[in-house]
């Protein structure tokens, strides 16, 4: 059933029918990654929210589990994140068995509605059973509202030098960092993001954790902002810097973004991955609150990114993200297509009668001798017996990443969807490449090895028949393509 609907993605989670937006407490535990995810079980219409739940021992495939967490009288339950307490410190497991422990937002409507300010709290509930049933504690809120309208969506994480949890939350137009010894008693340690990074509206989601980049240890801040992201609307900005248990100090004034396009919002790590230096991974809400109640997928809305593997790069006296799709994902590919080297000028058809997901691999050698004139804008398209378009590819002219979907089919509804939407990337590579996971309704761009990534959404009135390298005004040379349908994670 799930392979029939049009628009279900076949290598990304989405809930089996109705309403889901942020990914939740993402923690590994005992052999399973969980993901528990904003959802409204009555409706397709963002609502009174629930904690969904799946969980996968291979970050590709998903097995969706009953209802985590429901509202209460103490209001809804927003986002958040969960922790396993293998020393139990919390007191709510015993040290043989410890306890996940759950960390989210109450959103009360009632007060909000009666004009309080103190609507969003904090509350924790806990399983002794790998996540399968939940008991919310009995004292909650843990963290009480101190008179501020947003206040929510704590992500926690254990803070080795200091042997003490740590929660940073966002606070309308900063993070305030807390920590605790138990996950019950917090005490607030500092403010961040006053004056710097991006401001375009309110910061929600966010995450800190550090990371290796060659010898140097530095700490990641994500923080998502909605709206002010770089082509409208939802988007997750970062910044770069030290943590010392208490402040967090960031290096460089620019604004980053873990994605430039416009379909990743709200996306943080998983907890407790194994492995020596366990991985950073990452997912994020495949969707912009610009259109996300409108979208015509059908009996559900809302679908997650691929689970991407984090790493922290220094270019230029500079540390960047680098996301890349979990190496697991791999395992979903079918017999690879290799593309012949060649000159592309104006349109190359490379692949029809195909179905999607796929995932592609370019490389354009932008340096080639043989390249009289060099093309100003250059890429991949899908396109459909319907005329409608979508453009992924390189402007460099204006030296931009683009994906455009003007004219990709659905764009009636909202105008903020229809458009073309632009990364920065200056090439001094001779190679510039594109790693694309392109699914029945969106595409994901990793290029320049994950330095840039753009992530959309796309809604074709028939499926795309057609796909073809472009060049125009000029030429440039493909020095290397692959191409591999990839399995149904639902099959
Ligand atoms: C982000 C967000 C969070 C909030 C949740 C409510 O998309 O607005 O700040 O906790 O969604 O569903």
């Amino acid at each position: 059933e799930q392979n029939e609907e049009q628009y279900r993605p076949q290598v990304h989670f989405t809930p089996d029918s109705m309403w889901m937006n942020d990914p939740n407490g993402m923690v590994y535990y005992d052999g399973e990654y969980h993901l528990f995810y904003q959802y409204y079980p009555d409706s397709t219409i963002w609502g009174p929210m629930h904690w969904g739940h799946a969980i996968s021992t291979d970050l590709v495939h998903w097995d969706r589990m009953p209802v985590a967490l429901y509202p209460d009288s103490l209001g809804w339950i927003f986002s958040g994140s969960a922790v396993a307490d293998v020393a139990n410190t919390s007191g709510l497991g015993t040290s043989e068995n410890p306890p996940l422990v759950a960390i989210y937002t109450y959103h009360n409507p009632e007060l909000e509605r009666s004009g309080s300010d103190t609507f969003q709290y904090q509350g924790v509930a806990y399983s002794i059973d790998k996540g399968r049933s939940w008991t919310k504690y009995e004292h909650n809120p843990v963290l009480p509202n101190p008179g501020i309208r947003d206040f929510r969506d704590p992500k926690v994480f254990w803070h080795e030098a200091s042997e003490s949890w740590m929660m940073i939350l966002a606070v309308q137009n900063h993070v305030s960092i807390y920590s605790s010894p138990n996950l019950i008693d917090w005490t607030f340690e500092s403010d961040f993001g006053e004056g710097i990074g991006a401001h375009g509206g309110v910061w929600e989601c966010p995450d800190l954790f550090p990371m290796q980049a060659g010898d140097t240890t530095k700490w990641v801040m994500l923080v998502s902002i909605n709206p002010g992201g770089p082509n409208g609307g939802s988007a997750t900005q970062y910044f770069v810097g030290d943590f010392d248990g208490h402040v967090f100090t960031p290096e460089g004034i620019k604004t980053k973004w873990v994605d430039y396009g416009k379909d990743n919002y709200a996306g943080v790590t998983w907890s407790n991955v194994p492995g020596e230096d366990g991985r950073r991974l990452f997912m994020g809400w495949l969707n912009n609150w610009q259109y996300a109640n409108q979208i015509p997928t059908g009996k559900w809305r809302g679908a997650m990114t691929v689970a991407r593997e984090l790493e922290l790069v220094e270019v230029y006296n500079d540390y960047l993200l680098v996301s890349k799709p979990v190496d697991e994902l791999q395992n979903l590919r079918g017999v690879e297509e290799q593309l012949n080297p060649e000159t592309i000028s104006g349109e190359m058809e490379i692949k029809k009668a195909f179905e999607l997901p796929l995932e592609i691999n370019l490389h354009f050698d932008t340096k080639n001798s043989s390249t009289i004139t060099f093309a100003e804008r250059f890429g991949i398209a899908l396109s459909n017996e319907n005329n409608e378009k979508l453009l992924i590819g390189y402007d460099n002219l204006n030296k931009l990443f683009f994906i455009d979907r003007t004219n990709a089919g659905w764009d009636s509804l909202n105008k903020d969807f229809a458009g073309i939407h632009y990364a920065p990337y200056i090439n001094n590579d001779p190679i510039l490449d594109m790693h694309l996971i392109i699914d029945r309704a969106s595409v994901e761009l990793f290029a320049k090895g994950g330095l840039v990534v753009m992530t959309e959404q796309f809604f074709p009135t028939q499926p795309f028949t057609s796909i073809s390298l472009f060049s125009e005004h000029g030429e440039v040379s493909l020095s290397e393509g692959k191409i591999w349908p990839l399995g149904s994670i639902w099959n």
